[in-house]
């Protein structure tokens, strides 16, 4: 058996130890996605889309992330715009949107750039960052985040961001790439909706959208913050589809890691996200929790409680009576293409497992006329696959690199983009 040096001392508190070993793995049966809960198949796509994905909904709402309040109208405040930006290539946008369409509730600051050599509207990328707006670039006019960081990272002191946080996370946010691919890119703090930790809620979006605030009693099925980053991610779509550069039906949500845990409940729940993708999301997020191989659901759920719906964690080390598994987390994308990537380095986010919820989603892919991922064996190292849905194994660590970002700009071109989908060996949508 492998185990991670950070890992080891959290597997001897678990009745599971943490096993990264393939030979560990126990036989499971996976949730049938095409057996609605009345045990008769789903034989359509609109039988899928009627009555199947509601089903499959409510069981990610009531069991795993928690329920998403119905959402309020945000206020959206432009507090800085250039429109030759990064030595004129984009145009940038510096927008703070009030969540609750209140200027004394909770806030995002979203950073906005949209190329300026694309004609008319130009399709987009919305990702949450881990750092604040100002880590992503080098853009001196980039404004510092202003909620709370935990300490810890070099730059970030008395729980703030400094200029010493400058450009810090370049190598995760390629927007030279980006914008000269002919995509905006749109990123916020994700610690501007809710701090990262157990007690975060009390001053973030979920007390603020609770009537009794700070005092809240969460109930088993309430949500988590995985579920109101993703509420976030909506409101920066509400906000992006009013901009007459960035074409709204065109957006694709991104995430690395945690955030890329959010990034597919984001897309699920929102289908007007025209693709989704999965950065090494891991358990979760993209790998099946079944396969109990790296992170374990009873390790996730004892580290980050807050991230999932109260009631999550009784299946800790129970994950066969999980009514749900996550390849049902790819499937709720279908029809939209949807991008799952992992790193052969990060065996904690479990790659083969991540590469399974493709395979296991492909049924429902196929009721709409589509190709999946088009294989079930896992591909080699740096070999990307697949057709709606796609899938990479990056040579590398846990990260988001400029190798990934190339492979999803590739992606959405294909499948968002007129001129490449008409020409591309892969159009299918
Ligand atoms: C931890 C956690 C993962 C998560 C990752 C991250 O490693 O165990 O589930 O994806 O942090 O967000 O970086």
């Amino acid at each position: 058996m492998l185990l991670c040096a950070t890992c080891l001392g959290a597997s001897l508190l678990l009745a599971r130890p943490i096993s990264e070993d393939e030979a560990n793995v126990p036989a499971y049966a996976l949730p049938p996605v095409l057996v609605a809960s009345d045990g008769s198949p789903v034989r359509s796509a609109e039988d899928w889309v009627q009555r199947r994905r509601p089903e499959v909904m409510e069981l990610f709402r009531s069991v795993v992330y928690g329920r998403t309040p119905a959402p309020a109208p945000i206020l959206a405040e432009v507090v800085e715009q250039d429109s030759q930006a990064l030595g004129g290539r984009a145009t940038r946008r510096q927008v703070t949107i009030y969540l609750l369409g209140r200027r004394d509730g909770p806030f995002v600051d979203l950073l906005v750039y949209s190329p300026n050599h694309v004609q008319g509207k130009a399709p987009a990328f919305l990702g949450l960052n881990f750092d604040g707006n100002q880590a992503t670039t080098a853009d001196p006019a980039v404004r510092l985040a202003r909620t709370w960081h935990a300490n810890g990272k070099p730059g970030f002191v008395n729980n703030r961001a400094t200029e010493a946080t400058r450009g810090t996370g370049l190598d995760r946010w390629p927007i030279d790439m980006i914008l000269a691919r002919g995509f905006a890119v749109a990123t916020a703090y994700y610690g501007d909706i809710e701090p990262d930790h157990a007690e975060g809620w009390k001053t973030g979006l979920r007390a603020a959208m609770s009537p009794q605030g700070a005092q809240t009693a969460w109930k088993q099925d309430d949500w988590g913050a995985i579920g109101a980053w993703s509420y976030g991610l909506s409101r920066c779509l509400d906000y992006l589809q009013t901009l007459p550069d960035i074409d709204g039906s065109k957006v694709s949500v991104i995430g690395h890691s945690r955030l890329g845990k959010t990034s597919l409940w984001a897309g699920a729940q929102d289908e007007r996200f025209a693709m989704v993708v999965s950065n090494d999301s891991g358990e979760g997020g993209a790998a099946l929790t079944r396969r109990c191989f790296g992170e374990s659901l009873a390790r996730i759920t004892t580290a980050f409680p807050h991230w999932f719906a109260p009631g999550y964690a009784r299946f800790a080390d129970r994950e066969h009576d999980l009514p749900v598994d996550f390849h049902e987390l790819i499937a709720l994308c279908a029809p939209r293409p949807c991008y799952i990537a992992s790193a052969t380095e990060d065996k904690w986010a479990d790659p083969k497992g991540e590469f399974l919820s493709g395979v296991g989603a492909g049924p429902v892919y196929s009721l709409f006329g589509l190709s999946g991922l088009g294989t079930e064996t896992w591909p080699a190292p740096a070999t990307p696959v697949g057709e709606s849905i796609g899938y990479h194994l990056r040579i590398g660590k846990h990260d988001i690199t400029e190798y990934d970002w190339d492979k999803y700009l590739a992606f959405a071109e294909r499948h968002l983009v007129a001129g490449h989908r008409a020409q591309g060996p892969s159009s299918i949508r």
